[in-house]
């Protein structure tokens, strides 16, 4: 790639060396359009709207603050809960939140969260008290409120079956036992949907320390148990049971993934799941954490690079599960996934606090093409976390709100929420910062359930805009239009001063005679529907 200063000083030369370097500049501007072509009579599986799932763990401020203020708040709520979150998470049509954690989860016991409530300890998250203000019932109305469903973690790490089974019974019986009057006399008399259910949470490691098959064990015992009694919730509405999975591509992984697998195929009528979790976040070295602010271009590519082991995990992870599942019925489910950078300066390092800026929109975008591409068997995903922790969609700061440039790609993201995945080619070259190669530009394509085609192109290059032409067959373009998000510096973000600095924009794309060509700005991401 020859970078566009340089462009500029080969053509105040084209006036002293005359038509030989004009061509030769021609033929570079020629070969930098990139060619894209998309067949949208080759669709491939659809893509579940469950890859844009979210997570909202106690941790932090991501629920305390992030989402409950308490009906004495003087920040506008409804119930206690803040109506600028909730308005601001409608718009991303939230396909589930996944809640009580993480690791939280394996020490939350649901019976302190409903009637009176008693004050415990996060030991996880900064040894805080845990009030258990926000429970059962807030969660639940917090999820209607938003239009979104329940993707609850059950406690295997230091609960009992008993306990997890009495919760779903609480949660989704219909006749009138004692725990059904309970939770009516709680405000709730119909049972609640609860179409997703974890049994257990990194149960090889802040969840109890077991090993695969102590794990499995457990998972055969929660899964025989725990049901969900709504009739209404059964056969092809059934509750899936997500098991827990893998937590990266080492040997102790693939094994964990074996092991559950395998067991499942052998499986008796007792015991079932259909969903196996997987964590991976973007860290490169745990101990020292990159920056999520005030980084370099080296930064900037290699997070990115890292981001990219996804794709690895995700194959090799699908490719276990296909030796002893061929007909994919059982889910990859990521649920826990995004940057994990150090803590902002003067935060709680327990509170897992962190700036959010356009490399987290790149990288957003780069991990929602890979689940899309792996549609036939990721069919759940969560990003880590909703609210004010980690990767998070939105922060918060007493009465103010900002919206992160992660928000906006989820945002531009939602007319591919259950869209059928449509492959594309393209060969957009590479993007190399000193000894990091990566490709230029990513591509996935999708129809919405009313026809109307999709396409979201990432261009990771920080310094160079794209030109990108594109070829379909099996429609004719009429129309084209979408937005672009971009800014001007790798790590630039959105403050509660300066919130909209990094905010989605009109694309830059034309039709004609057919084709369609969009300008991909540096750093940026890119949606557009076809007509
Ligand atoms: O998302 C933060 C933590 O990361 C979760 O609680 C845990 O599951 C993971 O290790």
């Amino acid at each position: 790639m020859i970078p566009l200063t340089s462009r500029k000083s080969k053509f105040a030369s084209i006036v002293v060396l005359g038509p030989i370097i004009l061509f030769a500049n021609l033929l570079v501007f020629a070969q930098d359009k990139v060619q894209l072509s998309v067949d949208i009579s080759k669709p491939g599986p659809k893509v579940d709207r469950n890859i844009f799932g979210q997570f909202a763990e106690h941790l932090g401020y991501g629920v305390y603050e992030g989402i409950w203020v308490g009906p004495d708040s003087k920040i506008p709520n409804t119930r206690g809960i803040r109506n600028d979150v909730v308005a601001a998470l409608k718009a991303l049509k939230v396909p589930n939140v996944r809640w009580p954690g993480g690791c939280f989860a394996d020490e939350y016991h649901w019976r302190k969260g409903i009637g009176t409530r008693a004050v415990t300890l996060n030991p996880n998250w900064g040894g805080v008290v845990e009030p258990n203000t926000f429970g059962t019932h807030e969660f639940m109305d917090f999820i209607d409120q938003i239009g979104s469903q329940a993707y609850l973690s059950v406690n295997v790490g230091s609960g009992t079956p008993q306990e997890a089974a009495e919760w779903l019974e609480y949660l989704t019986a219909i006749q009138p036992t004692t725990l059904v009057k309970e939770r009516a006399a709680n405000g709730h008399p119909a049972p609640y949907k609860i179409p997703l259910l974890g049994i257990g949470n990194e149960s090889w490691d802040c969840g109890g320390n077991m090993t695969a098959e102590y794990y499995l064990r457990q998972l055969t015992i929660y899964s025989r148990f725990v049901r969900n009694f709504d009739p209404a919730q059964q056969g092809k509405n059934q509750m899936q049971k997500i098991a827990v999975g893998p937590g990266g591509g080492e040997a102790r992984w693939t094994e964990w993934t074996d092991t559950i697998m395998k067991a499942w195929q052998k499986r008796q009528w007792s015991w079932d799941m259909q969903g196996l979790s997987m964590h991976h976040y973007t860290v490169i070295n745990w101990e020292n954490k990159f920056a999520s602010v005030g980084f370099g271009e080296k930064e900037y590519a290699q997070i990115l690079k890292a981001t990219l082991e996804m794709e690895d995990l995700v194959t090799k992870h699908s490719a276990i599960m296909d030796k002893y599942d061929p007909q994919k019925k059982i889910s990859l489910v990521v649920d826990e996934w995004g940057s994990w950078y150090a803590p902002s300066p003067g935060s709680n390092p327990g509170f897992l606090v962190q700036q959010n800026s356009i490399r987290d929109a790149v990288l957003a975008a780069l991990n929602l093409n890979i689940f899309a591409r792996h549609a036939d068997r990721v069919r759940g995903a969560n990003i880590a976390q909703m609210i004010n922790v980690l990767q998070a969609m939105i922060m918060t700061d007493k009465e103010k709100m900002v919206l992160t440039p992660t928000y906006h790609v989820f945002k531009m993201y939602v007319p591919f929420q259950d869209a059928t995945f449509i492959p594309v080619t393209l060969n957009a070259g590479t993007y190399t910062n000193s000894d990091i190669t990566l490709p230029r530009v990513d591509a996935i394509a999708a129809k919405d359930t009313s026809g109307k085609l999709w396409l979201s192109l990432t261009n990771v290059d920080p310094n160079n805009a794209v030109e990108i032409e594109v070829s379909l067959t099996g429609i004719n373009a009429n129309s084209a239009t979408g937005e672009t998000l971009t800014a001007p510096k790798v790590d630039s973000i959105n403050t509660f001063d300066a919130p909209n600095a990094v905010t989605p924009k009109p694309a830059s794309v034309k039709v004609q005679g057919g084709k369609v060509s969009i300008k991909l700005e540096p750093k940026s991401v890119t949606v557009i529907s076809i007509s």
